[in-house]
């Protein structure tokens, strides 16, 4: 068993396990996975874990469920051969259900916590969590870091008029401020309604002044397309000039990349906490930065 760090590499997030291991100096463990006809994973390690500390990268996005499942087994098996098992999920699905939003509804993230703990995790690693409520339920350490940093350091490289920052909720707007702060400009938040029964969305923001402007639309995650939809539609609509979006994870289920860049976005840019044609901001030096 080796002395040094390990990484185990989870398939849904291969590469930025890869690069993280590269930063931190650690020996990386790859997982094979096989799917069998009923949807079971079969996962098989090839190389050796610390008995010192083994990090497991592994994000849960689509197959949700799958990739839940799978580092809960890696973090289990990491647990057999090393004293400590830091747990980094760059994307940490189900941390929108930290709350009991309507009667009845269970609060998965609780579950999840219960999850990480069971399985052998002492600490976990969040990239831009949902909301730090999700974090709340969780009795073993935790850290979510942010990648606004690294999301900014690519937009300072563009050209643009007057730009400014813009949140599609009120529920992102420290989200935008701290983009806003990072980038040197001001930010403003919409006012967003979404159905919670059927999940129609809505801008209730009247007459802002953005005309002419470059616009940022900030966000934590694109999952339909929804949100950046409707914000760009209104957006638009008070004459505006570009629209760019910057999220950290871009889940852009079905077809939600086309409808933004039918609604008239010009450019989404994301992290690589979920890989994707989008995904062209590395934040593997934010989480080691986390671990070390
Ligand atoms: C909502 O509060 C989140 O910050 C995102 O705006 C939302 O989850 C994105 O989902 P969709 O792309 O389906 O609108």
């Amino acid at each position: 068993m080796l002395t040094k760090l390990s990484v185990i590499g989870g398939k849904a997030s291969e590469d930025l396990a890869r690069r993280l291991s590269r930063k931190i100096k650690a020996n990386l463990v790859k997982s094979e996975v096989r799917i069998f006809a009923d949807g079971e994973s079969k996962i098989t390690l090839s190389g050796e874990l610390s008995k010192r500390k083994t990090i497991v990268v592994q994000s849960i996005y689509p197959p949700v469920d799958t990739n839940l499942v799978q580092v809960l087994s890696l973090i289990s098996r990491a647990k057999e051969k090393s004293s400590e098992v830091i747990v980094v999920i760059p994307y940490m699905g189900y941390a929108r259900q930290d709350r009991e939003f309507l009667p009845g509804e269970i609060v998965t993230m609780k579950v999840l916590g219960k999850l990480f703990k069971g399985a052998g995790a002492s600490k976990i690693i969040a990239v831009d969590i949902h909301s730090m409520v999700g974090l709340k339920h969780f009795t073993i350490k935790t850290k979510n870091v942010t990648a606004i940093p690294d999301l900014v350091k690519y937009f300072k490289k563009l050209s643009l008029k007057n730009p400014l920052v813009v949140s599609p909720d009120q529920g992102g707007k420290d989200r935008a401020k701290e983009f806003a702060k990072e980038f040197g400009t001001e930010y403003i938040a919409l006012e967003k309604k979404r159905d919670r029964k059927t999940g129609k969305i809505q801008i209730k923001t009247k007459n802002i002044d953005v005309v002419n402007r470059d616009l940022i639309l900030v966000d934590d995650m694109i999952s339909t397309g929804g949100s950046i939809v409707k914000a760009t539609q209104f957006l638009k609509k008070q004459k505006c000039k570009r629209v760019y979006v910057a999220c950290t994870h871009a889940l852009l289920m079905n077809d939600a990349e086309k409808k933004i860049r039918r609604a008239g976005v010009t450019k989404i840019v994301s992290a690589n906490t979920i890989p994707g044609k989008t995904s062209i901001v590395d934040v593997s030096s934010t989480i080691a930065k986390a671990i070390v």
